[in-house]
């Protein structure tokens, strides 16, 4: 058939050039979003500045400051230059995934048929875009014939509720203050709510509070998850960052549910309805790799590996190989938390006694109580050029205006240790 016999291919109904022109409709989601923690930060700082004998220093990111472990570098450098040319497949490759299963089993005790090696792991470019499309995966148009909901920590990563909106759910926010130690309360969750839950996520050790959920809190999520039918999206990127004990995982839980056996009615369902996501990004202070992995139930990844076909860039095969490396070492994670325990002794050193200061139990950020988060963070900038993030800026606001992280500030304690306290020290004197 000739291109032009075709009425569809006609060129003769489009405005001609130069005629009246018609803007393209967005997505009017997108509109519905608050502004990204770090634009809102950008706005709340644009009219200060830094006293001039200051040296601004970032405490807003969480980016990992210390070096990346040379392992890194030695496998990138190993790597066939023709890798560079191919592009990865969207479920990585076998060393890849037996590289996360090692580790996987090594840091939760899992026996090795637990997360199945092939159809239960994949590649991701880091935690984020994974944590995005995973709305997209588990959004339905209807649920219990409603729109569905997300479930969402508040505070939270901003990532969640972005994600829950452009794919057509109902973000639904989650307490998750002192008073419920700091992680949301399952128990509070209404069933008429759950039954039309099409997504939870939770994270732990939480960003920003450094919350870890136990065995038993998260048994209980994975049991909601099951019962009502959702998908429950943990968040485990800081995992390895922890100061006393190590944070348990939520496999360690599927397996433990496992182990509860048949009178639970859980026995027989493996990783069902649960979808781990992790990184190099913490773990290896390695956030410029992009390199991650999701994990779980093998009926979601399959799901998941078709939806990533159309929507994933991938990470390049030497990239791929270096994160097998990585995964393959916990010698320099020792390392890293040693140094992270070593600044949250000079944060407490600082500020213990102020602010509601306690020591995180993962993670490395401070979560400090100062009356109004906004006012603080201009006075930090301001005075000493510290730049902090508001609480308010990870909290969604209540109906009633309330906003539970509004007196709160988060400090990334990712400098060097003498850096960490001079800057810990600076905060108590400017904020008094
Ligand atoms: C709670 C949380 N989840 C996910 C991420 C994303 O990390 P990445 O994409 O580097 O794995 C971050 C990054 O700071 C985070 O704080």
């Amino acid at each position: 058939m000739e291109l032009a016999a075709d009425p569809r291919l006609s060129v003769t109904t489009h405005p001609v050039v130069g005629g009246p022109s018609v803007g393209p409709s967005l997505n009017a989601r997108l509109g519905g979003l608050s502004d990204y923690p770090f634009t809102r930060l950008a706005a709340l700082l644009a009219d200060v500045t830094p006293r001039s004998n200051t040296t601004p220093l970032m405490l807003s990111i969480g980016e990992p400051q210390h070096e990346p472990p040379a392992l890194l570098a030695q496998a990138l450098a190993a790597a066939p230059l023709a890798d560079w040319g191919k592009y990865p497949p969207t479920i990585g490759t076998a060393p890849f995934r037996a590289a996360v299963h090692g580790w996987l089993c090594r840091r939760y005790g899992l026996p090795a048929s637990f997360v199945d090696v092939d159809k239960g792991i994949l590649p991701a470019t880091g935690t984020r875009e994974a944590l995005f499309q995973v709305a997209l995966l588990a959004t339905p148009q209807r649920k219990d014939g409603r729109q569905p909901a997300v479930l969402i920590p508040n505070p939270f990563y901003a990532v969640y509720e972005g994600a829950a909106a452009l794919a057509g759910a109902e973000p639904v926010f989650m307490p998750a203050t002192r008073e419920t130690g700091f992680l949301p309360d399952l128990d509070a969750l209404a069933p008429d709510l759950l039954a039309r839950t099409a997504l939870m996520y939770l994270c732990t050790p939480s960003n920003p509070q450094g919350a870890v959920a136990d065995l038993a809190y998260l048994k209980k999520a994975i049991t909601l998850a099951r019962a009502y039918g959702f998908v429950l999206a943990l968040d485990e990127c800081y995992a390895e960052i922890w100061d006393k004990a190590p944070p348990p995982g939520g496999f360690e839980a599927a397996l433990s549910l496992e182990n509860d056996g048949a009178g639970q009615g859980q026995a027989g369902q493996g990783t069902a309805n649960l979808l781990v996501f992790n990184s190099l990004s913490k773990r290896s202070s390695a956030a410029g790799l992009r390199s991650g992995f999701i994990a779980g139930d093998p009926a979601l990844i399959q799901a998941f590996t078709r939806l990533r076909s159309y929507a994933l860039a991938g990470n390049a095969l030497p990239a791929l190989a270096a994160a097998a490396a990585l995964w393959g070492d916990d010698a320099h994670v020792e390392e890293n938390r040693r140094l992270y325990r070593q600044k949250i002794d000079a944060a407490e050193a600082a500020l213990k006694g102020r602010y509601g200061f306690y020591r995180p139990a993962g993670g490395f950020f401070l979560w400090l109580e100062v009356g109004d988060g906004e006012a603080a963070t201009r006075r930090l900038w301001g005075e000493a050029g510290l730049r902090v993030l508001p609480g308010a800026y990870f909290t969604r606001s209540e109906p009633d205006g309330g906003n539970a992280g509004h007196p709160y500030i988060r400090v990334a304690l990712v400098h060097d240790t003498e850096t960490v306290a001079r800057a810990c020290e600076t905060i108590a004197r400017v904020l008094g």
